[in-house]
């Protein structure tokens, strides 16, 4: 059986359970059980895997096109450089006005996650629908012989998910759990008509990442760790999105080009180490189905690829010329346009976000420069009167981006004018969102047949996320990460409670978040509706120092189930996560328990299948399998991937259907683990603060109190704290909004404290070093020094206003100090509380990143002990 080669040495504590249909979708009469599955053995419609040895040429569907490309040469040809270069460029709508659209024949806008129409949350349908129009007239306002007009580009990752009031369906985990490609289709038709009616013609979907590692904080993005599933997606995805290029539909993006998910220990924006043969065959697998079903835009990757193997080191893909023009466009096919991330190309060697040539040389087609656009023109201009970037290859960009308009039938009518437009009935569509909740569910446990729940029976639900849209939606729902949600929010959601409220009768159903103080004696069933709480891209990543239990990150979970365990109910969870996590402890305290991913907007979908709601055709069951491994391990990826043995709990396409026999004996657990690296690495500060740290601002003197900067994350990114002594905003020193800046404006601190104190002392003997990334903005006059604090009226500092009046400003350095250069005189690090504090005084301003503790790293000096100390 399939399902027992994974489990490793967890099949001794699974070796009660039963095998029949439990496991694979592709089971017919399991499909039939199911009022949701579609006429066919869909699992049957999954493509092989593939083995090739070189990119592929792909087939599109779209037919070539004579009397297209004809007219595609005759525009380019009327078109200045000026208009050529405005095609190329992407502004984002908060910092570009209709007329400067005009001034510039700007070729696209876009609004980023948490960017709505006058900076309105709850703008309403003809508030976009105006704003598109005035960026359409604009476009139609220059004195361009033939005008081209605007294309409006949106995050559409699952549903028209910034748009007030619109439906959001699962994220995409949910929907590789689906094995479905045909409610994927439909899927990508109901979110092309509600971005259509908006007056937006283009999304950002889908998203083909085939993560690998779930410490990522995208894997909720990706559909599956397996390449024919995505492949399939990718293709269903596209085609209802883009469909005949009519006044419903949208550009679709296949994103983000190519292993994003495929980075080491699951790193946003890193480096992908896998060989050129997984690069095609598992991450390529996406862009095969997505070509085929005649994409027309696909966005570059932030992260880069070295491949050891091949001694080949392509660097950040929006420069990776072998790929983006050699693989996709040449090998490939490909012959839509290649838009870059946002302000991606800032991240190139030598390049700024205003400017970078090398990546429209390497085959950038569409330039995302959300704020810089101006500067980029002025610069792009001169670089290709210079002969830096040549003409041709502008003109190869433009027929592109021209080609890719004149398809999706944008000439000649406004936005307002198309059919759809303003129909704000065309943002919800709820009953196939539901029906994607249904199918997305998986059951991973269910002793003594504690589900499905019976109509009429007393419950009692529990838990932060039962009541909760903003955990059921996530990230990308609204503002960017996420958060700064409430219910109403929501208007046309249903939390999974009012789901559970209507199937099982209101009186029937009791609330409480944490159930203390609750009689449990008083019902039936327990239902518990827990997991993680909203993040998107860098900010979701779980460090490889960290585990990846659940509990640690989220110990009001574990608390709430061990609550209602005490009362000898059956309890049944409901875990809201975007990614599979160790839960063994959670598993243990739960008679059943199913991932229910991120499900969006249509909540009632959990009740159906939670109480096997009658249907047309029968009654539901749970149909979803899993589309990623689920850990065994709170370190299923730590030491070396060939050991694999034991890591996992359940392989990919593990799932049971309610007429299971089923019984999962109590799975060990792992109190005792509180890191997943060796004692090595410690990290500080790493875009936010790593818990238990966090980072605090103070005046000069130790003894007094300091202030906590805000740990919610929209507050971090936007926060220009104010302190009397100082001032600290979020920038960026490597990857966006991943470095504080501070200002001093008196003599003051800035610094990371725990709770709890630790012991370096190993680590000074490991020689590990305190290291971080700062960029001077104003050179000190005064005394810069860091430090760490080591308990009460402890703080041993090292002098460095030297070392920083060497720098030039706004370069950036990278501080390696080794830990040896604290405890010099007797004192020692046993007792630290405090790794990292800058205590410095007005004039001093600077942006610090990335702050820890390591092993002296390689290639890079520690600063000796002599250069750093006051003279
Ligand atoms: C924007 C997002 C964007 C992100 C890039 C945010 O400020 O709102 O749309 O993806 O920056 O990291
Ligand atoms: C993300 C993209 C997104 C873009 C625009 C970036 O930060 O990586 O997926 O499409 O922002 O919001």
């Amino acid at each position: 059986m399939v399902r027992t080669r994974w489990l490793g040495w967890m099949g001794a504590a699974l070796a009660t359970v039963g095998c029949a249909g439990a496991v694979l979708a592709a089971d017919a009469a399991a499909a039939e059980r199911s009022p949701s599955a579609p006429a066919s053995g869909f699992v049957q419609q999954l493509p092989e895997p593939t083995h090739y040895r070189d990119w592929p040429a792909i087939k599109s569907r779209l037919p070539a096109d004579p009397v297209l490309e004809a007219r595609v040469r005759r525009i380019v040809a009327s078109m200045t450089l000026a208009q050529k270069i405005g095609q190329m460029t992407q502004a984002e709508i908060k910092s570009i006005t209709p007329a400067e659209v005009t001034r510039f024949y700007i070729g696209s806008v876009l609004n980023g996650g948490g960017s709505w129409p006058a900076g309105n949350k709850h703008a309403g349908i003809k508030d976009w629908l105006a704003l598109s129009d005035a960026y359409y007239d604009a476009s139609m306002a220059t004195d361009a012989a033939i005008k081209v007009p605007i294309i409006w580009g949106i995050d559409a990752v699952h549903g028209d998910n910034n748009v007030f009031g619109a439906t959001m369906f699962p994220h995409n985990i949910g929907l590789g759990a689906a094995h479905d490609p045909a409610l994927i289709e439909a899927i990508g038709a109901a979110t092309a008509r509600a971005v259509r009616a908006t007056g937006v013609e283009w999304a950002f979907a889908p998203t083909l990442a085939v993560a690998q590692n779930a410490r990522w904080g995208r894997t909720y993005e990706s559909f599956s760790t397996e390449g024919p599933l995505v492949r399939a997606y990718a293709r269903a995805y596209v085609t209802g999105l883009q469909g005949d290029f009519g006044d419903h539909h949208v550009m679709a993006t296949a994103k983000h080009f190519i292993g994003d998910g495929a980075t080491r220990n699951g790193k946003d924006q890193g480096e992908a180490g896998v060989s050129r043969f997984d690069m095609i065959n598992t991450h390529g697998a996406g862009y095969f189905g997505a070509l085929e079903a005649g994409v027309q835009s696909v966005m570059a990757s932030y992260s880069s690829w070295d491949d050891v193997a091949a001694g080949v080191d392509y660097g950040k893909m929006s420069g990776a010329r072998a790929l983006l023009t050699g693989a996709l466009k040449d090998k490939m096919g490909f012959d839509g346009f290649i838009v870059s991330d946002w302000n991606a190309i800032g991240q190139l060697p030598g390049c700024s976000n205003a400017s970078c040539p090398q990546a429209i040389k390497a085959g950038i087609d569409m330039v995302m420069v959300p704020d810089d656009w101006k500067a980029f023109i002025a610069n792009t201009t001169r670089q290709v009167n210079d002969g830096e970037i040549p003409l041709a290859r502008i003109d190869d960009a433009v027929s592109r981006i021209v080609r890719a308009k004149l398809r999706m039938g944008l000439f000649g009518t406004r936005p307002s004018q198309r059919a759809g437009a303003g129909d704000a009935g065309l943002l919800q569509s709820r009953a196939l969102a539901r029906r994607a909740v249904r199918e997305s569910l998986v059951l991973l446990k269910n002793n003594h047949r504690a589900l499905p729940l019976r109509r009429g029976a007393k419950i009692l639900v529990v838990g932060k996320s039962a009541d909760s849209l903003s955990n059921q939606t996530g990230g990308w729902s609204l503002t960017w990460q996420g958060t700064g949600n409430g219910n109403a929010d929501f208007p046309n959601g249903e939390s999974i409670l009012a789901g559970l409220r209507d199937a099982d009768g209101a009186a029937n159903v009791s609330y409480s978040e944490t159930a203390q103080g609750v009689d449990l004696k008083a019902f039936d069933a327990i239902v518990a509706v827990i997991g993680e709480t909203p993040y998107a891209e860098t900010m979701g990543d779980i460090l490889p120092s960290a585990t990846m239990r659940h509990s640690d990150r989220h110990p009001e979970d574990l608390a709430v189930l061990q609550t209602v365990a005490r009362a000898h109910k059956p309890v049944v969870t409901v875990f809201v996560a975007g990614r599979p996590l160790y839960v063994n402890d959670l598993l243990n305290l739960s008679d059943a328990f199913v991932a229910a991913w991120l499900p969006g907007t249509e909540g009632a979908g959990v009740a159906d299948v939670l109480f096997a709601a009658r249907s047309a055709a029968g009654r539901y069951d749970f149909r979803g399998t899993l589309a990623a491994p689920w850990p065994a391990v709170p370190c299923p990826y730590a030491g070396a991937a060939s050991d694999k043995a034991g890591r996992w709990l359940f392989a990919p396409s593990y799932g049971l259907r309610y007429p299971d026999h089923h019984v999962m004996s109590t799975l060990p657990t792992y109190p005792a683990v509180d890191a997943c690296a060796e004692a090595s690495a410690l990290s500080v500060f790493h875009t936010l603060a790593v818990p238990p740290f966090a980072l605090y601002l103070a005046d000069g003197n130790p003894q007094h109190p300091a202030h906590e900067v805000g740990t919610d994350l929209n507050a971090v990114i936007e926060w220009p704290a104010s302190h009397p002594l100082l001032r600290l905003r979020t920038v960026q020193v490597n990857t966006q909004q991943d470095a504080k800046s501070v200002s001093w404006l008196g003599t003051g601190r800035f610094f990371a404290r725990s709770p709890q104190s630790r012991n370096l002392m190993p680590l000074v003997a490991a020689h590990a070093a305190l290291q971080f990334d700062v960029v001077i903005a104003t050179p000190a006059r005064g005394a810069v020094k860091v430090y760490m604090g080591c308990g009460e009226h402890c703080t041993r500092s090292v002098d460095l206003t030297r070392t920083f009046g060497r720098y030039a400003s706004g370069t950036r350095h990278t501080v390696s100090i080794p830990l040896q250069c604290f405890i010099r005189g007797g004192s020692d690090l046993s007792h630290v509380d405090v790794p990292f504090g800058m205590l410095a005084s007005a004039p001093f301003s600077a942006a610090f990143a990335d702050v820890k503790i390591v092993r002296a790293a390689a290639g890079r000096a520690d600063l000796p002990c002599a250069s750093v100390d006051a003279p």
